[in-house]
């Protein structure tokens, strides 16, 4: 089965063509000669998600899904959650929207946060849009550690742990993070329809 994965994200790719059934053959954008622009102007990540996913499918006609994450903190009433790409502005830029982060938080005791997941996945003619939702707890730390992953990974420490996602191996990441969590609940879907 030929599925889409609407993104030009290639660490989110990478992420997930190590994690999908041999059965699913895991397009990118490129792949599917998509070089535009899809816009994410949705309120919420459940419309940002679901927005990519219809530009796909009505565009290519092809069975699709699109993600959308947000890093959701409590102290500051949920930001940037939907808008953590662009929490620093225009244009999007990881280390900006890492340190502003920082010294949001700067001096405040609770730090905890959670990466929130949606993936929206369109298949068959005329069918409801199938919502999936991945996530995962933890603390933001207060100095940056560890090169690995990307955007907030650096300064996120998943609950029950003591190392950043950037300091973890993709596989280790992949098992217990939102969208490794959201992506299980997909191909469990999935699995039923090959
Ligand atoms: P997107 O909508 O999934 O592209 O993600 C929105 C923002 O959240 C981007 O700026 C990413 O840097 C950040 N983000 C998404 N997934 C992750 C992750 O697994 N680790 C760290 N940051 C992430």
């Amino acid at each position: 089965m030929q599925l889409c994965f609407a993104t030009n994200n290639a660490h989110k790719l990478k992420e997930l063509r190590q994690m999908v059934a041999p059965g699913i053959e895991l397009l990118s954008l490129k792949d599917i000669g998509c070089t535009d622009e899809i816009s994410e102007t949705g309120s919420t990540l459940e419309e940002n998600a679901l927005q990519k996913a219809n530009y796909i499918k009505n565009k290519f006609g092809i069975n699709c899904f699109a993600d959308d994450t947000g890093l959701e903190v409590e102290s500051l009433e949920g930001a940037p959650g939907v808008y953590s790409a662009r929490y620093a502005g225009e244009p999007a830029n990881s280390e900006k929207n890492v340190k502003l982060l920082l010294q949001q938080l700067d001096g405040k005791k609770d730090r905890t946060a959670q990466f929130r997941t949606v993936i929206a996945l369109l298949t068959g003619n005329n069918e409801s849009p199938h919502f999936f939702e991945g996530i995962v707890k933890g603390e933001i730390t207060e100095y940056q550690n560890g090169d690995g992953g990307f955007g907030y990974d650096p300064v996120f420490i998943p609950k029950g742990f003591h190392r950043t996602f950037a300091e973890m191996s993709p596989e280790e990441k992949n098992r217990i993070s939102h969208r490794g969590l959201a992506v299980e609940k997909l191909i469990q879907f999935l699995s039923k329809l090959t």
